[in-house]
């Protein structure tokens, strides 16, 4: 969602995949294991809970597992081994066949915004962004219980329509999150158990989704924090979360793959990953993190443009885009899969487009922030153009807010108060009454 065009030097790049002992934050033990249960030199095989033991460097490695901050509720103590995938990696598409799962919390976002509209054409119109799918954001660990919720609501959809229902999250509570920005800094930080902290959140998810192994699962992982490392490491807070991000992200992988969810790693968007001097570093990182966590097929690919604004297929390049020839998701996407696949990592794609109905709206490429008179845009489909890209999705809940414009805010951005910035407006993942409004209205194909 962010975007920042500078390349910074991509340093300590992750050491290729070993397979005769893990690699630094491989796997190296735990219930149903079966790998290598040694680490590559420099680095310390660490039990982190009975299923996943990690190859830590061992600079960091703890002489004992850290305890759980007081703030998180521990994982509930299963003694049954995880879940197997339910089902096989499909070969192709993980939405082909699937019914995409309407968020309810975001239904009652709409239902409650379409109240307040007066117009009945314009509340029709709102009321049917009810019916486009949309990931709901876990961007807190207080949210992980919902899931449970939604998945038990999903299966029973599937058991009493037989159509098979896939349900989707955004993976979203990195400790020291947003590190190159502020509006939407999170709830861990590293200096405070932040590791950890996250290691328990995701065994929190993974614990929700164990319990229906009949609902697929698909996920967009962290968004900002890979393309951050490739970009921005010159922030003194992205250099210092770099390797915490790392291990965080292989953790997620990990686990999720384990109980079968699809996996889409947030990969910025053309104006940013897509500038020719970022691509190359970012394939190497991105091929590297997937082998890393054991090159599981069910780490399908990226995601790109999340929570931006960018075209899919830009009718001609906006000035913004100052000659970068990948100047829509699309051009990015065909420059970026060849180079991800000869370093390994054969990714398939899905673009949010949620907000990218109307185009030639900023002043420059890098502003993220309620861009102004934005509207909704092509509805998700499978139906993409492109045998690279899985589906168009909708990521960002329309009508919640990027970032707070006021600037005594803990969580202020300037970006938020740049002039194509609508204003005044609430905190990240807030409603935004106003906003949505005009999405609703400049809504691309019409709603
Ligand atoms: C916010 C999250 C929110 C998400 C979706 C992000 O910008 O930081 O809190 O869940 O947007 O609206």
């Amino acid at each position: 969602m962010k975007s920042a065009a500078a390349l910074t030097a991509l340093v300590a790049l992750l050491p290729a995949f070993a397979s005769a002992q893990s690699q630094v934050w491989g796997q190296c033990g735990g219930i149903g294991w079966s790998g290598a249960t040694t680490c590559v030199s420099g680095s310390t095989c660490t039990k982190l809970n009975d299923y996943y033991s990690q190859c830590i460097p061992s600079s960091q490695a703890p002489t004992s597992q850290p305890p759980a901050s007081t703030s998180v509720p521990s994982t509930p103590s299963s003694t049954s081994a995880p879940s197997t995938p339910s089902t096989t990696p499909a070969a192709g598409n993980p939405f082909t066949g699937f019914q995409v799962y309407l968020s309810p919390f975001y239904a009652a976002e709409i239902q409650s915004a379409a109240a307040a509209i007066t117009d009945s054409t314009q509340k029709a119109k709102a009321l049917s962004v009810a019916k486009v799918p949309t990931f709901t954001w876990f961007d807190t660990v207080s949210k992980v219980a919902d899931l449970g919720t939604y998945l038990a609501d999903a299966q029973s959809i599937q058991q009493s329509t037989g159509q098979k229902q896939i349900v989707q999250i955004v993976v979203y509570d990195l400790p020291d999150r947003d590190c190159a920005a502020k509006a939407s800094n999170g709830e861990f930080s590293i200096a405070n158990n932040g590791q950890a902290n996250y290691f328990n959140y995701i065994d929190q998810l993974v614990a929700q989704i164990k319990k229906f192994p009949d609902v697929r699962v698909v996920a967009v992982i962290e968004p900002d924090s890979l393309a951050n490392l490739v970009t921005n490491l010159n922030v003194q807070k992205c250099a210092n979360a770099q390797q915490t991000y790392l291990a965080c992200v292989n953790y997620a992988l990990k686990q999720l793959s384990a109980v079968g969810v699809y996996s889409y790693m947030d990969a910025g968007h053309a104006g940013w990953l897509g500038w020719s001097a970022n691509l190359s570093p970012a394939a190497q990182l991105f091929a590297t993190v997937f082998k890393n966590a054991g090159s599981s097929p069910f780490i399908r690919g990226l995601a790109t443009n999340v929570a931006n604004y960018n075209a899919l297929n830009a009718a001609s390049p906006d000035p913004i885009t100052q000659g970068n020839s990948n100047y829509d998701e699309m051009h990015y996407i065909n420059a970026f899969q060849p180079m991800l696949k000869s370093q390994g990592f054969p990714a398939q794609f899905i673009v949010d487009q949620g907000r990218s109905g109307q185009q030639n709206l900023r002043s420059q490429w890098g502003d993220w922030c309620n861009i102004k008179n934005a509207g909704f845009g092509t509805r998700p489909t499978t139906n993409t153009g492109s045998s690279f890209i899985d589906s168009i999705v909708w990521v960002k809940p329309g009508g919640e807010s990027d970032g707070t414009s006021n600037s005594s805010s803990p969580r202020f951005d300037s970006t938020c108060s740049l002039s194509d910035a609508a204003q005044p407006a609430p905190e990240a993942g807030t409603w935004f009454q106003s906003y949505f409004e005009t999405l609703v209205s400049k809504a691309n194909p019409p709603l």
